[in-house]
C-alpha cells in the first residue's frame, strides 16, 4: 500500500493515512487501500480496538481529493461518492471499536471518515467543517445523515448549509468528538484509551458495538429485545464465566482469552 499505513501493537490495530503532500486526501487509490485496510483488521483476530489517524500533525484528512474530484461526471461522482460510503460503513459496522485520532484539518470527507469511527479524539488545533457546498457538491460520504445524527439536525444543518469550520472546542461542545487534548499527546491519548477498550471481554465490547448501532435504526422496542439477545449471547462466552468466578474468588483476572 502506498498511502495507508497499517501497525499493530498488544491488541490494537493503527490506521495511518499518509499522503502528507496532500494533507491526506482521500483519492481513489486511497479509499481503496482503506477498504482493503479494513479488511485486514477485520480478519485479524487478534486485534481488539483500532486507532484511525492521519500522518502529520497539520491534517487529520483534508477531504476528499479535489484535484481528482474536479472532472468527474455524474457516473464516476456517483461511484466516488459509493466508495467512500462503502468503506466507512464497513468502518461503522466492524465487530471491534474504532477511535479517530484527529490531529489538525478533518474537513469534508475527513470530517465524515472521523463520523464513521465509533469514538473521536480531537488535537486542540482540529478543526472541523463540511465545506462541500462550497465547491459545489454536498457532503457525499455520510456527512448528511451521521452528522445530523452525532450533534442534530440543527448544528449539522448550520455547518453544512454555511461550510464554515469550527473548532476542537466548539466540537467538544457541540458533541462532535469525545475528548480535546494537546496536539502533542494524541496519539498517546488514543492508545490509552484504546487499550482500555483492548483490556476488557472482546466479545461483550464487540455486542455492545453492534447493540449500540443496531439499537439506533429501530424503534425501541426492537432495539430491547436485540439487547437482550446479545446479553444472552455472552453467557456462552469464557470471558463471562472467568471474569464472574474471578469476581467471587475475590482474584484479579490475569486476561480475557474469549
Ligand atoms: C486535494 C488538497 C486537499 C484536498 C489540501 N490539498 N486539501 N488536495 N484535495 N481536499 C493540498 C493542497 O492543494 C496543497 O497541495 C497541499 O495539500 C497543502 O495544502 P494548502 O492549501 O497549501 O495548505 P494550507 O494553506 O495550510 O490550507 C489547508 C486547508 C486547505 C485549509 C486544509 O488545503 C483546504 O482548504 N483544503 C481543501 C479542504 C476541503 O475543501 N475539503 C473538502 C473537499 S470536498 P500543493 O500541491 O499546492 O502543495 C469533500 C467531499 C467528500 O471532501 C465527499 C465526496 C463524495
Amino acid at each position: 500500500m502506498e498511502n495507508i499505513i497499517i501497525e499493530k501493537s498488544n491488541h490494537i490495530g493503527i490506521i495511518t493515512i499518509s499522503r502528507p503532500q496532500a494533507l491526506n486526501a482521500l483519492n481513489w487509490q486511497t479509499l481503496r487501500e482503506l477498504d482493503a485496510a479494513v479488511d485486514a483488521i477485520e480478519n485479524d483476530k487478534d486485534i481488539y480496538c483500532v486507532i484511525i489517524g492521519g500522518a502529520g500533525d497539520k491534517a487529520f484528512v483534508a477531504g476528499a481529493d479535489i484535484s481528482e474530484m474536479k472532472d468527474m461526471d455524474v457516473f464516476s461522482g456517483s461511484d466516488f461518492g459509493a466508495l467512500g460510503n462503502w468503506v466507512f460503513r464497513k468502518i461503522e459496522l466492524l465487530d471491534k471499536p474504532v477511535i479517530a485520532a484527529i490531529g489538525g484539518y478533518a474537513l469534508g470527507g475527513g470530517c465524515e471518515l472521523a463520523l464513521s469511527c465509533d469514538i473521536r479524539i480531537a488535537s486542540d488545533n482540529a478543526k472541523f467543517g463540511q465545506p462541500e457546498v462550497s465547491l459545489g457538491i454536498t457532503p457525499g460520504f455520510g456527512g448528511t445523515q451521521r452528522l445530523a445524527r452525532i450533534v442534530g439536525t440543527g448544528k449539522a444543518k448550520e455547518m453544512i448549509y454555511t461550510g464554515a469550520n469550527i473548532d476542537a472546542q466548539e466540537a467538544l461542545r457541540i458533541g462532535l468528538v469525545n475528548k480535546v487534548v494537546p496536539k502533542e499527546s494524541l496519539n498517546d491519548e488514543a492508545m490509552k484509551m484504546a487499550a482500555k477498550i483492548a483490556g476488557n471481554a472482546p466479545i461483550a465490547v464487540k455486542l455492545c458495538k453492534a447493540a449500540i448501532n443496531y439499537g439506533m435504526q429501530c424503534d425501541i422496542d426492537t432495539a430491547l429485545a436485540y439487547e437482550s439477545s446479545v446479553f444472552g449471547q455472552c453467557f456462552a462466552s469464557q470471558d463471562q464465566k472467568d471474569a464472574m468466578t474471578a469476581f467471587v474468588e475475590k482474584r484479579k483476572l490475569e486476561g480475557f482469552n474469549n
